[in-house]
């Protein structure tokens, strides 16, 4: 099975979960400016909200994926308030005609103070385990 990670991130809380989501499954967490040029079964993709949305980077890269090289897309993230970005992902995945996974990772995560330490050890534990879950 062919697996890549991809994340966005503007304070490092996603860049940590996408780490421990990529040694989980062996592979390399790379940003989404790195492309998806091989064809893969799964795309981890980790984003998160901004002032109520996701990244329009995050939209973009969704944007211009090839869905005859993305199987499907995984999503995970964490946010401070809100709920998870899977719905706001999934709408940019059906214009690009990529399945997504059911399956989600959301946690909180710091912002101000907020959620101090968020992802923390249990998290980053947590989402090494739902990608193992996805890729057996
Ligand atoms: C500029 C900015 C705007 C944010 N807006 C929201 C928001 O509208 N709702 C929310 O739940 N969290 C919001 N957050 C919190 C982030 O979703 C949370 O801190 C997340 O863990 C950030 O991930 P990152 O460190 O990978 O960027 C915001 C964070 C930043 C930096």
């Amino acid at each position: 099975m062919k697996i890549a990670v991809r994340y966005y991130t503007k304070t490092g809380n996603t860049k940590r979960l996408a780490e421990a989501v990529a040694k989980a499954v062996g592979v390399e967490a790379l940003p989404i400016s790195e492309p998806v040029t091989d064809p893969v079964d799964i795309l981890f993709l980790g984003n998160s909200y901004y002032a109520f949305t996701i990244d329009p980077e995050v939209r973009r890269f969704v944007a211009q994926l090839n869905k005859e090289k993305v199987g499907k897309i995984v999503n995970f993230g964490s946010a401070a308030m809100l709920n998870s970005t899977y719905k706001k992902v999934k709408a940019e995945a059906a214009k690009a005609g990529i399945p997504m996974d059911e399956r989600e990772f959301h946690c909180k995560g710091e912002f101000k103070g907020i959620h101090k330490g968020k992802p923390d050890a249990a998290d980053l534990a947590a989402v090494a385990a739902f990608a193992a879950e996805i890729v057996k």
